[in-house]
């Protein structure tokens, strides 16, 4: 980014996952005089607890736009925030969108920023699960091919853009922006004390989350699942907060009776971050299909299984707690009872994950000029 003068620089969020990402860069840019920093918006998530609630806990500043795409089809969310982000690109003549993830919204504005030649920095880049069936991995490779600069949150994924013919002074290895998050309210979760609301001590439970497609939208999968968490509950409860697609696939199944039934579990509504944290670190170990939760345990240092058949953050089996265990009933119970018998992974925080990455990127953006054939 050129030094004189004064850029402005869009950050696009989407939903619950993004929020946690651009918190500590909207943070980062805000000293600086000389950039003009914007927040979009898409509206992809709309619930209060899967959009407001995070605003709130993670002192995001108000969206300057707003998109209010909501829920639809893949090709209708991804369409609308097309048409919309144009919009607000067309007006405003960034200088920079930043985005963030593997969300629609991350693709559809770097998409709709590229094609305006407006240079797009892309924060998490490079991850891969080599599964084209999660709508996540189209997402997230196609953003980094429209991208200038590709911030990435470790090693693994520098290689996977490099193999893919991406150029290597576009590629930046910066660290985990989750974890920046992570770092800096960790006291104020832990102060929550979300477990002991519940009436659980610290280490005395487990925490689920599960919302994949493969996992929900399938009644056969996620009844599978249920059979595995059925085995190991009458050892640990279980804490689920319920992602709002879940919920609704737990009704269309017919499945809520069966859980409510299950006197060791107990659901809940989407959890805020600090809520959610409060709990994830108090807990003995967490089950999800989740990305972002694979890395906050590694570096948390809570053991992780994996409810799905691989991962684009093999650095947190690698180095930190995370075991990929599919959805298996079976394997689900014995791998729980591994860790309730003291089998646990301590592992290793990965480098750069140590809650500077936001600071790193603001740094790179100022040393490093938009590539002349993108710049406006
Ligand atoms: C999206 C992301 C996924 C991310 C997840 C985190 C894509 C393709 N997927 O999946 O990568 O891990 O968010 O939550 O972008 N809904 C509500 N209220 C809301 C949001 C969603 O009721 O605030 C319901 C709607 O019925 C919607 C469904 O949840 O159809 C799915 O939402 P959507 O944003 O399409 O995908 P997620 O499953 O949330």
């Amino acid at each position: 980014m050129p030094e004189q003068g004064r850029l402005t620089v869009i950050n696009v969020v989407g939903g619950r996952p993004n929020f946690v990402k651009i918190a500590p860069l909207m943070e980062a840019l805000q000293p600086l005089r000389d950039i003009r920093r914007l927040l979009v918006h898409t509206g992809q998530h709309y619930d209060h607890e899967m959009s407001r609630a995070f605003f709130e806990d993670l002192e995001i500043p108000e969206p300057d736009f707003f998109l209010g795409v909501g829920s639809g089809s893949h090709a209708q969310q991804t369409a609308k925030v097309i048409v919309e982000f144009e919009k607000v690109v067309q007006e405003v003549r960034p200088d920079l969108v930043v985005v963030v993830g593997d969300l629609n919204s991350t693709l559809a504005c770097a998409l709709v920023a590229a094609k305006l030649l407006i240079p797009v920095a892309h924060v998490e880049a490079g991850l891969r699960s080599f599964d084209r069936t999660m709508a996540e991995e189209i997402n997230r490779t196609l953003t980094d091919h429209v991208s200038d600069y590709l911030f990435t949150p470790s090693a693994d994924a520098d290689d996977n853009l490099v193999r893919e013919g991406i150029p290597s002074a576009k590629i930046f290895c910066v660290g985990n922006v989750m974890i920046d998050t992570l770092r800096k309210y960790e006291p104020m979760a832990r102060a929550r004390q979300a477990a002991a609301a519940l009436g659980l001590a610290p280490r005395t439970y487990a925490l689920l989350t599960l919302h994949r497609p493969s996992n929900v939208d399938d009644p056969a999968a996620f009844e599978r699942i249920l059979r595995g968490l059925e085995a190991m509950l009458p050892r640990c409860p279980v804490v689920f907060p319920v992602h709002p697609r879940t919920r609704r696939r737990l009704a269309e199944f017919g499945l809520e009776k069966r859980l409510e039934r299950l006197g060791n579990l107990r659901l809940c509504a989407p959890l805020s971050y600090l809520a959610f944290v409060s709990l994830l670190m108090e807990s003995r170990f967490v089950m999800t299909d989740s990305g972002g939760i694979q890395e906050e345990t590694t570096a948390l240092g809570v053991p992780c299984l994996t409810l799905r058949e691989n991962t684009e953050r093999p650095i947190t089996a690698e180095l930190g707690t995370n075991r990929v265990i599919g959805t298996h009933p079976d394997r689900i119970a014995t791998e729980a009872a591994r860790l309730l018998d003291g089998d646990e992974r301590r592992g290793q925080v990965p480098p750069l994950w140590d809650g500077k990455a936001a600071l790193r990127i603001v740094d790179v953006l100022r040393r490093h000029p938009v590539p002349s054939e993108v710049a406006p």
